[in-house]
């Protein structure tokens, strides 16, 4: 009977699988705990007739070895597998983040303010709800001037001195002329709005970069010089600038600036139209009634200012044929800034 019981625990033993260390430790318990399969077959053995008791006793002695033994590999090579499936292997190269890119336009802005503040450029912010005053009163736009009205201006209130949104960023040059005393070097970057219907060459937001400079004999040879310099840090050592007179109200006299076309080198292509040229900014002595109107004595005092859009220059930079892709925030569009 005994030698039976034996031999069949034997065979389970032998038998034994388990793939969790729990469960060998299970298997422990019900052969070879307190009141294990195996433990009890101690007790039987006592009742043996004394003749058998050595051969039984080697047998059951070698029964326990055997299980304690197939017992401790399964729960080691349990134990095994578990720590390979949590472990961390910290020689292994991590897991790269997605990196984001910058916006085309944030590129181009700190481009531009880095390549002013080399020059001694201070950045200046101002408000996007503006007043009349500040847009067109001061910069000396005539009341009768066409920008100002509904059809290019978006207008928050009526009146004499109205709230409206600034249309460009040369309400800054005010602000900053009202505040300080020159000189004065400042750039101001921004959003500016206008009344127009979006197409691939027109937004009604967009962003401007405004330059202004004011001291004593500030010349408009310096204000070619600063230009050129930025144009060649922008576009490329072998950039050239042109000026062409032009008129805006508060500058005399105006100038618009035209870089030469960096894709054919000034050749003629079809992003200049066949002109080898391009055109990137408006610029001019400040005109001295907007002096006199800050608070600037025009005797003294000269200066001249830019105004450019960020989307253009941008557009020029890379080629970039249509206005809406800044906005529509496109990931197969931004993905391309990634590595700039
Ligand atoms: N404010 C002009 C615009 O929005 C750009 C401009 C032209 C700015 C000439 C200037 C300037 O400072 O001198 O079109």
């Amino acid at each position: 009977m005994l030698r039976e019981k034996i031999d069949s625990l034997l065979a389970q033993v032998e038998a034994l699988q388990a793939e969790q260390a729990v469960e060998a430790e299970e298997l422990r318990i019900r052969f070879l705990g307190k009141k294990g399969s195996i433990t009890q077959l101690f007790d039987e053995f006592k009742t043996v007739p004394p003749e058998q008791k050595r051969e039984l006793g080697q047998l059951i002695n070698d029964l326990k070895n055997r299980a304690t033994e197939k017992i401790n590999t399964i729960k080691e090579q349990a134990g095994e597998a578990e720590q390979k499936q949590s472990a961390l292997d910290s020689t292994l190269p991590g897991d790269a983040l997605p990196l984001g890119a910058q916006h085309p336009i944030s590129i181009t802005r700190s481009e531009i303010i880095q390549i002013f503040s080399r020059l001694g450029y201070s950045v200046l912010d101002g408000p996007e709800v503006e007043d009349d005053w500040h847009v067109f009163g001061a910069l000396n736009f005539a009341p009768e001037h066409p920008a100002r009205d509904m059809q290019d201006t978006f207008f928050i209130t009526s009146g004499d001195n109205p709230v409206i949104l600034r249309t460009h960023t040369s309400s800054v040059q005010v602000r900053a002329m009202e505040r300080m005393k020159p000189p004065i070097r400042i750039l101001c970057p921004g959003r500016v709005f206008r009344n127009e219907a979006i197409s691939a060459r027109a937004h009604c937001i967009f962003h401007q970069v405004e330059g202004l400079y004011v001291d004593e004999n500030v010349s408009f040879a310096d204000l070619k010089q600063s230009i050129l310099l930025f144009a060649q840090e922008m576009f490329g050592q072998g950039a050239q600038i042109r000026l062409r007179p032009s008129y805006f109200p508060f500058t005399e006299p105006s100038a618009e600036v035209d870089v030469s076309c960096n894709i054919c080198k000034g050749k003629g292509c079809n992003i200049c139209k066949g002109t080898g040229w391009l055109e990137i900014m408006g610029a001019g002595m400040v005109d001295p009634n907007v002096l006199e109107a800050c608070g600037i004595d025009s005797a003294k005092y000269t200066g001249f200012a830019f105004g450019m859009g960020v989307e253009r220059i941008a557009m020029l930079k890379w080629q970039i044929k249509d206005l809406r892709l800044y906005f529509e925030n496109d990931v197969r569009f931004l993905r391309q800034f990634e590595a700039v």
